[in-house]
């Protein structure tokens, strides 16, 4: 652990990718481990484009019940933590697969203050936002709706009165190209941790090895291996919960 925390000072461009695990401490299930949702859900009948254009109500009904776990969920230390570093160090840059909004909550938590547009890159949305399915053109791209209920289901675009859809990115689209960038961008780094990430789903797991090539030190935060396990330099095996409070600790004692 002393191999990150020495590398973790003031100068040094940090970059933390965090997947559903990071998560896991506040009760928000993840995807692929013990409990997960891909383990009582099909994906292709529920995260597709093609599932909701079959059958809006059922992928409406499976969001907004994933919306009302999140909703009495709290961002946990590792969250608190991450929130705290995007202050302590000047270039820092935090990029999440989650769409619950907890590293968001975290930062008024912790700072006082809402997290900013570039605070959190966001690769796969939000289960907070919601967008026209037809697009309609008096209807923003994204907007924010947290209803925990919705008057009608599946709910309605307030516009054109076609439906809306969950603003997450399902399998089979693509990302952001934008957003994707950034992200590639903030590989070029001197500490790269990914924490909480199964390292199966792309580009995300691409973004690893990616900042390994550049020359980042690479460490890994997960209680299981993954397939980036063996090409970091560094992984600590363990809850991020845990772990980076741990981290957190040793560099204030530095
Ligand atoms: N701390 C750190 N890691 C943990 C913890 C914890 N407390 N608990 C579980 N993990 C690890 C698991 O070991 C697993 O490797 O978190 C990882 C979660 O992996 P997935 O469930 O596959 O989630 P993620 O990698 O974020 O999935 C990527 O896939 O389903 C799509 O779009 C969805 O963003 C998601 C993407």
């Amino acid at each position: 652990m002393q191999a990150l925390v020495s590398r973790l000072t003031p100068s040094a461009r940090i970059t933390v990718l965090t997947g559903a695990g990071v998560s896991a401490a506040s009760g928000v299930p993840t995807f692929r481990g013990a409990g997960g949702l891909w383990k009582n859900f099909r994906p292709e009948t529920l995260a597709t484009a093609e599932a909701f254009g079959r059958d809006p109500r059922l992928v409406w009904e499976w969001y907004a019940w994933r919306r009302s776990l999140i909703a009495a969920c709290e961002p946990n230390e590792a969250h608190l933590v991450l929130a705290g570093w995007s202050r302590r160090f000047p270039h820092f840059t935090l990029i999440t697969q989650n769409v619950d909004g907890l590293h968001e909550s975290a930062f008024a938590k912790a700072l006082s203050r809402p997290a900013g547009p570039t605070d959190v890159i966001r690769l796969h949305g939000s289960i907070w936002e919601v967008r026209c399915w037809q697009d309609c053109d008096a209807s923003p791209k994204w907007w924010r709706d947290e209803r925990a209920t919705f008057p009608e289901m599946p709910p309605r675009c307030p516009h054109c009165g076609d439906l809306i859809r969950p603003g997450v990115v399902w399998f089979g689209e693509s990302l952001d190209p934008d957003v994707v960038s950034q992200a590639a961008a903030a590989t070029e780094c001197d500490v790269f941790i990914t924490v909480g990430t199964s390292a199966v789903v792309y580009p995300a797991a691409g973004f690893i090895e990616q900042a390994r090539r550049n020359g980042a030190f690479t460490v890994e935060i997960n209680p299981e291996a993954t397939p980036a396990t063996r090409s970091v330099d560094l992984a600590l095996q363990g809850g991020a919960e845990t772990i980076l409070p741990q981290v957190d600790k040793l560099i204030m004692a530095v």
